[in-house]
């Protein structure tokens, strides 16, 4: 036989990605081990040597106590290599009725057990500080849009807990891609199962898993679980993204809604008076980066016959790169929001157009008997007939607004405040401050966030 080519060798080796395995691998192993002595498919004696072997290992990665070896071809390699050196042949039956096929697909599921479980502390800890900024400044009232087009008056509260709703969905989609995550496909061993007495079940009650993949060949390619975590990823980098834009919408000086300490924004090389968002501007861009890699493993997947193919080693390029930057985004966008303060004497210069409360005064006609589509007609040529004299809504008087529907009362101009208009909301879900104030008491108890007084309504 001849020596694979170096090229070849460098090529295919995979330890400089997967090195990030290593505990898992470890984790596994041992699992392994010990079901493999007590099926008495290999010794008691044997088996103890292995977890003995393999507890030292855990301890050496766990404490960050070793190096990945550029001379392995995977981490598993490396990991049986280092064991054979500590306990000597012994180590020659960790690997019955085991293939690298159902093992690193077994190491990638634990890896991505514990990556939702740190990703969902993050969403949470990003989520409290949206509800802290929230309930410290639960009356403040700022414009709304859409289209980018100054809309309705409407809470900032209500507004911040629109990115709690949304990151409570994608806690909810992690939990749910765990629950196929979480299913054992040790066993499998290359693809067509062992002849050898194992038992899965033990193997899976050991490692903490619900479940055992059903069907072997399945068990070896299956990386549906991989995709679940990262379609959860993309959703949550849109997520981000779109905070992130609204933050550097709002620190800007036109918007001028917060500001950022120093400690979180970047100077510029060569405008004095800068201040940069730029982790707003990393986080934005980042998404496309994790919807990138949704997209890579999805094509890398799509033509593979079954069952194991080295294409498949690809998969792990995926799910790290994507799982590490969106740990690094949730922890930089809760540390941006602890350092952001609301400008909050800015925000009456934002209301002073009050066209921004035309619809209160359309909602003031339909009160008084007017069809909906009517009153929609009659403040529409009310807002061009004080927009053609420059003036503002409130400008107007009483008999100015009569000559377009005699159903104005002295109470329309006052539905021309703001600060009337949250007010006046009563559907559920409204930005109302009432309803705020049900919806931030619910995410101060679901988040565990103590309730703070003095900022009553
Ligand atoms: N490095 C490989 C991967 O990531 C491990 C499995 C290799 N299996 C094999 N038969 N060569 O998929």
């Amino acid at each position: 036989m001849k020596r694979t080519d170096p090229l070849v060798e460098r090529y295919t080796s995979s330890i400089g990605v997967d090195y990030r395995l290593a505990r898992y691998d470890v984790l596994g192993s041992i699992a392994h081990a010990q079901m493999l002595g007590k099926c008495r498919i290999i010794r008691a004696a044997e088996s103890r040597r292995l977890v003995a072997g393999l507890t030292r290992i855990l301890r050496a990665v766990e404490a960050g106590r070793w190096r990945p070896d550029p001379r392995a071809e995977d981490i598993h390699t490396q990991i049986q290599q280092w064991l054979t050196r500590l306990v000597g042949p012994a180590a020659r039956t960790l690997h019955t009725a085991r293939s690298r096929n159902d093992q690193v697909a077994l190491d990638l599921r634990l890896y991505c057990r514990e990556a939702v479980a740190e990703l969902s502390a993050r969403i949470r800890e990003l989520q409290r500080s949206l509800v802290r900024i929230a309930a410290a400044h639960r009356r403040a009232v700022i414009p709304g849009y859409t289209h980018l087009q100054r809309a309705q008056p409407v809470l900032l509260a209500h507004h911040l807990l629109a990115y709690v709703e949304m990151l409570e969905r994608d806690q909810e989609r992690l939990r749910d891609a765990r629950k196929r995550i979480d299913v054992l496909p040790l066993g499998a061993g290359a693809l067509a199962g062992t002849s050898l007495p194992i038992d899965r079940r033990d193997v899976a009650k050991r490692l903490g898993f619900p479940r055992v993949a059903e069907n072997s060949i399945d068990a070896v390619s299956d990386r549906d679980f991989a995709l679940e975590l990262l379609s959860a990823l993309a959703i949550l980098g849109v997520h981000l993204s779109r905070l992130a834009e609204d933050g550097v919408l709002w620190t800007t000086e036109e918007f001028g809604i917060l500001a950022l300490d120093d400690a979180v924004a970047t100077g510029s090389s060569l405008m004095p008076q800068k201040k940069n968002p730029d982790v707003f501007e990393l986080v934005r861009g980042q998404a496309g980066i994790v919807i990138g890699e949704l997209t890579a493993l999805l094509a890398v997947l799509k033509g593979l016959p079954l069952s194991y193919n080295r294409d498949l080693q690809w998969d792990k390029r995926c799910v790290f790169g994507a799982v590490e930057i969106s740990l690094d985004a949730l922890a930089a966008l809760a540390l941006v929001l602890r350092h952001a303060q609301v400008r909050t004497a800015r925000l009456p210069a934002l209301l002073v157009s009050d066209a921004l409360c035309a619809t209160d005064l359309a909602e003031h006609l339909v009160e008084r008997g007017v069809a909906f589509a009517d009153a929609h007609g009659v403040v529409g040529r009310v807002v061009s007939y004080a927009e053609q004299r420059g003036k503002r809504l409130r400008d107007l008087s009483l008999d100015e607004l009569r000559r377009f529907s005699g159903r104005f009362d002295r109470q329309a101009l006052a539905r021309l405040d703001p600060e009337r208009s949250v007010e006046r909301k009563r559907s559920l879900g409204s930005t109302s401050p009432a309803e705020v104030a049900r919806a931030l008491a619910r995410w101060q108890r679901q988040l565990g966030i103590r309730y703070q007084s003095g900022h009553g309504i």
